[in-house]
């Protein structure tokens, strides 16, 4: 973790900030979405990341399960390449800043505008049960996650469009009553790789919670089961291998290998011309799996040193306090709240 230094704090660096919940584990979906860009941006920015953890209570959760996830998360963040002496990395609950300022941004945000959002509407089907009231919050936590640190950059998959967008109308409303006080970030969603694809169905995202294992890739995933979920990924009707919109399982694939390898869909398709799906899903299985190897081996020794991942995370936790401090108490003040 970077020293707390008058020298980093004047730095002259912007300020790159993203979050991931701690449910299932990180899949392919959120490496390729966030994950990896948030590894590539640590050196070029002032980066703050952390595990969601608040925001994964607005679903119920076994509270041992949830706590192992967390810690688990942790790790599998620093083994994609998190490092901690060039980002903060922590739990949002250890920081209570988060929760305070989205209070105060609560009584600065419309009813219809949260429960306008697709996630919540989409969330409130699917837990018909549960229809509570962080659920309907979640985008103004989500507000006060970024707008706490100034963030200039949001590095998330598609899914979290609308929620950065609603962070910026939250932000500028804010700053007009009460005058300059945030900065109105900007999102940052990869051109490859902003949404992955289900493998069983390439019409819906691929998502931590699928109840179906053969439509996800986790990072921790073996190489075997990786190579044999891509063999067993639905595809379409023909065998051209090309990206268009009829064929949503092929581009799913295409998307993938170019995001994993750093090419072009046009460069994957010039590629494998003239070769069949079932070569081209053997050849993505096996570049995401020798991707994902280095990542499996460094989580599984990370994850046995509890003792380094609680003085990360302590540290990180501390420092996120200290910088997330200083907006917090101007925007105290701003609203008329005491201050001695
Ligand atoms: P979460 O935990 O659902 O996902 C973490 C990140 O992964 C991206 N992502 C995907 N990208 C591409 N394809 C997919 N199939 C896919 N699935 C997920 C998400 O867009 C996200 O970037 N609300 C956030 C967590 C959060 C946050 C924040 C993010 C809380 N506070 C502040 C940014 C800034 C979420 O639930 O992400």
């Amino acid at each position: 973790m970077a020293e707390l230094t008058n020298e980093t704090e004047k730095s002259a660096k912007k300020v790159c900030l993203s979050g991931i919940q701690p449910t299932g584990t990180v899949t392919l979906g959120n490496y390729l979405g966030a994950v990896q860009n948030w590894q590539n941006m640590q050196n070029d920015f002032n980066s703050i990341f952390f595990i969601a953890d608040l925001h994964a209570l607005t679903v119920r959760r076994d509270p041992s399960e949830l706590k192992q996830t967390s810690l688990s998360f942790f790790a599998q963040l620093l083994a994609c390449g998190i490092n901690p002496e060039k980002s903060m990395l922590y739990f949002q609950s250890q920081v209570h800043e988060h929760a305070e300022l989205a209070w105060i941004l609560n009584c600065n945000t419309y009813v219809g505008e949260t429960s306008r959002m697709t996630q919540f509407k989409d969330k409130s089907a699917k837990h018909a049960d549960n229809i509570n009231m962080g659920l309907m919050d979640y985008p103004v936590l989500m507000a006060a996650d970024i707008l706490l640190f100034q963030s200039d950059l949001v590095p998330v998959g598609i899914d979290q469009k609308q929620h950065l967008e609603l962070t910026r109308d939250i932000a500028i409303r804010f700053n007009n009553l009460y005058g300059e006080t945030f900065k109105v970030p900007e999102g940052y969603i990869p051109p490859m790789g902003a949404k992955i694809c289900s493998l069983q169905d390439p019409t819906v995202k691929m998502s931590k919670s699928d109840p179906n294992p053969k439509a996800t890739i986790s990072v921790i995933e073996d190489e075997a089961s990786i190579i044999k979920k891509f063999k067993s990924a639905v595809t379409d009707s023909g065998s051209e291998i090309v990206m268009r919109e009829d064929k949503p399982g092929v581009s799913n694939l295409i998307t993938i290998y170019a995001a994993i390898e750093g090419k072009t869909p046009a460069q994957v398709e010039a590629e494998f011309a003239g070769q069949g799906y079932g070569t081209f899903k053997l050849a993505v299985g096996e570049a995401v799996a020798a991707k994902f190897k280095p990542i499996k081996e460094d989580y599984e020794r990370l994850l046995k040193d509890k003792t380094f991942i609680e003085n990360t995370a302590k540290g990180g936790a501390e420092y996120a306090s200290y910088i997330a401090q200083k907006t917090l108490k101007k925007v105290k003040k701003k609203v008329g709240l005491i201050s001695f």
